[in-house]
């Protein structure tokens, strides 16, 4: 099966995210770990109460997940792996004497290296990956029983096709910002994502899902993003000047927060981790319709380009349930046109 890669065009380090912002950063921290100052890296291995041996780190890019927790003694060793041979080189010619060791691979259909591991690290990997069950499934079974796996990573609507009340809550709060600092909206345009990077947010709302088949959550921390993400994302002039901005970041930030708290299957980004779950591996039947269902989804989504997947989640109600339900009651219509502000 031909499964989607990412376009040679797409550079995953040029663009400006809202966590370029410092106020964002210690939001999210707030979030996950709750202290300002303390990132999700600190506040897992604080939790495991020892550093790991070694480390897969999934779709690793450039590298600078492995050598932040290297540098900070959370890790020993890792392996990265990827498909983009550019990003590999990078993150090779950057680990200099690190014990860092890289292999190219399709995450969704190539073996894990063979060297053991006791911890994988998805950071902002899994929205990349389209056969989640087979990955998860292969993962569980390779970590140790006293194995971990941590994520940080976007868990919001495939394709970024956000339900239409969670893309009006955050028109609402950007046009309530003074002009200078307001962002464009323009609602995200399914085959404009598809034809830039086929294999971005895939299938996002089905990483945690798919993950707790495999894995037993010892922590699950939405972090939120409805809000903020789409009015700071992006916007350039506030992220190149955000100290002008403090008190308006605060309010956005306070309606993200706000909303998560009374919804918090609505965050598009969230923090987790857990334990590998053996007896999930020995239930043969429900595995085999797994398989069948995921490969029944990406002939179906291989065959269209991956623009006709439109209902990734019906029938599968987990962490995102509820935006899952908002987004099946808002399917019949199209979506937002491109609303200026
Ligand atoms: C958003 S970037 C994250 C990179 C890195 N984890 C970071 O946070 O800096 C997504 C990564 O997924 C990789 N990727 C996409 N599809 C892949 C596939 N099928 N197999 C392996 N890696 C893939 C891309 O090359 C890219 O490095």
């Amino acid at each position: 099966m031909e499964h989607h890669q990412p376009s040679a065009a797409r550079s995953y380090y040029d663009e400006r995210y809202w966590n370029d912002i410092p106020a964002v950063v210690e939001h999210i921290n707030v979030q996950v770990s709750g202290k300002p100052d303390t990132e999700w890296d600190a506040h897992f291995f604080a939790r495991l109460g020892r550093a790991a041996e070694h480390a897969l780190i999934l779709n690793c890019g450039n590298g600078a997940i492995e050598r932040n927790l290297y540098d900070q003694g959370f890790i020993r060793s890792a392996t990265g792996i990827d498909i983009s041979t550019q990003l590999l080189d990078e993150a090779a010619a950057a680990a200099g004497d690190r014990p860092l060791r890289y292999h190219r691979m399709d995450v969704n259909t190539a073996d894990f290296p063979a060297e053991p591991f006791d911890l994988v690290v998805n950071f902002s990997a899994g929205h990349h990956i389209a056969c989640l069950d087979r990955v998860f499934r292969e993962l569980c079974r390779r970590l140790p029983d006293d194995g971990w796996f941590v994520s940080y990573d976007y868990v919001g609507p495939h394709r970024n096709q956000y339900p239409h009340d969670l893309w009006f809550a955050a028109c609402r709060v950007n046009q309530g910002l003074p002009e200078a600092m307001r962002q464009t909206f323009v609602y995200p345009h399914l085959p404009t994502m598809i034809a830039v990077d086929p294999t971005e947010a895939i299938h996002s709302e089905l990483v945690v899902d798919t993950w707790s088949r495999y894995f037993v959550t010892d922590e699950y921390r939405p972090v939120g993003g409805a809000i903020a993400y789409p009015v700071l994302t992006h916007n350039d002039d506030v992220i190149a000047d955000p100290a002008r901005w403090t008190d308006e970041i605060a309010v956005v930030l306070a309606a993200d927060a706000e909303l998560i708290q009374g919804n918090p299957s609505a965050a598009l980004f969230a923090y987790w981790a857990g334990t590998p779950n053996k007896a999930a591996l020995e239930q043969h039947e429900q595995l085999a319709r797994w398989t069948d269902e995921e490969d029944a989804r990406e002939r179906t989504a291989g065959a269209s380009g991956g623009g006709d997947w439109a209902d990734p989640c019906g029938g599968n109600p987990g962490i995102n349930a509820n935006v899952n339900a908002i987004r099946r009651n808002a399917r019949d219509t199209s979506p937002p046109k491109a609303e200026r502000t």
